[in-house]
């Protein structure tokens, strides 16, 4: 039996607890600084054990903690973690400070214990379909790149984050972009943000909708826009190669190749969202048993990071910033 326990049972973290109690052989066991015990009972159903503090939750013998609490305490739980030698699953982004984020890559490191960040699109069929289409050169070698997300549902369904989140939690909650960048292309080395709060919506952040402009590692460039306007949201991004260009659909699992010698072609991969998360679980459950390596780790946590607040300095500064 596999024990994984969970810090922090909100909106993902309740996602986190139900999927991972659905695998064979894994026991959950939960910890909520503000919500009950018989809340969370409520919530999760009898099976999930619920227990009062991080302390208790790191006593209960567990095999891996995901940590799912807001981004000012991952430092706290993950370096307790660490401490302990207990393999961490943590959630995006990595920390609320680049300086936290350096005390858990540090631990992490001089403990020898694995993070797995929960950059969750790793885990996406049709992601994997266009590292591998790009590894065999389908389209040749990458020279630019267009990203799409949209995603108002994100302030519908995660109202308590957003409560107490200042300006520009969009650059980080959608640090996912700009960590698949750096896995399917190269790191980010600079950018230029626009950003601003448009639009007369019920929710709104400040910004929700960001225009930006990027450049990576190996010199190619592409732009990304982010909002939290669009409903159906909506998330995908095509790449120009020179010698054809990839147009992936995420939500459709839709990968659409077009080449001058060759018919157009689309593949179809639908996923259920959930898919991701179980193939995530799985990985950390095998993370756990120290039978795999973290597919992202602290490293590609940080950096996400340091992209994020970097265009988010970008936005406020209105000058072009490079990734340090
Ligand atoms: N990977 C993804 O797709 C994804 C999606 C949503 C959120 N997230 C990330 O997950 C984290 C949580 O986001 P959310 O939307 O679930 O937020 P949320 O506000 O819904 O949930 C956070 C939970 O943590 C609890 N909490 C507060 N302080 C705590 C502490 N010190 N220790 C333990 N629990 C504590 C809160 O009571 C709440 O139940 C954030 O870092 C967010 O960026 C990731």
């Amino acid at each position: 039996m596999t024990v994984i326990g969970v810090t922090g049972v909100g909106s993902i973290g309740a996602r986190h607890a139900r999927v991972f109690g659905e695998l064979a052989g894994v026991e959950v066991v939960v910890h909520d600084a503000v919500a009950s015990p018989a809340d969370l009972a409520t919530r999760l159903g009898p099976v999930v054990r619920v227990v009062p503090t991080l302390a208790a939750l790191l006593d209960a013998g567990v095999d891996g903690l995901v940590v799912a609490s807001p981004d000012e305490v991952h430092a706290e739980a993950a370096l307790a973690a660490c401490e302990r030698s207990v393999p961490v699953l943590l959630e995006k982004p990595i920390a609320d400070t680049v300086e936290a984020a350096e005390l858990i890559a540090g631990a992490a490191t001089a403990t020898g214990t694995p993070v797995l960040m929960g950059y969750v699109l790793r885990h996406v069929r049709c992601l994997h379909r266009v590292r591998a289409l790009l590894d065999v050169g389908t389209i040749g070698l990458p020279v630019s790149f267009q990203v799409m997300l949209g995603a108002y549902e994100t302030l519908q369904v995660a109202r308590n984050r957003f409560d107490r989140s200042g300006y520009g939690a969009l650059f980080r909650d959608y640090s996912h972009e700009w960590d698949y960048l750096r896995w399917l292309l190269a790191p980010i080395t600079g950018g230029f943000a626009l950003a601003r709060a448009a639009g007369t919506l019920d929710l709104m952040q400040d910004p929700n909708v960001v225009d930006v402009v990027l450049r990576l590692a190996d010199g190619t460039t592409g732009t990304a826009h982010l909002d939290y306007v669009q409903s159906p949201g909506t998330r995908g991004f095509t790449i120009v190669g020179d010698r054809g260009t990839v147009q992936v659909d995420v939500p459709r699992g839709e990968v659409r190749v077009r080449r001058p010698d060759a018919d157009e072609t689309v593949e179809y991969d639908v996923e259920s969202r959930d898919d991701a998360f179980r193939a995530q679980a799985a990985h950390f459950v095998a993370v756990a048993a120290r039978t795999a390596e973290p597919v992202v780790d602290v490293a590609d946590g940080l950096a996400a990071l340091k992209v994020a607040d970097a265009l988010r300095r970008s936005a406020m500064q209105h000058r072009w910033v490079d990734v340090g």
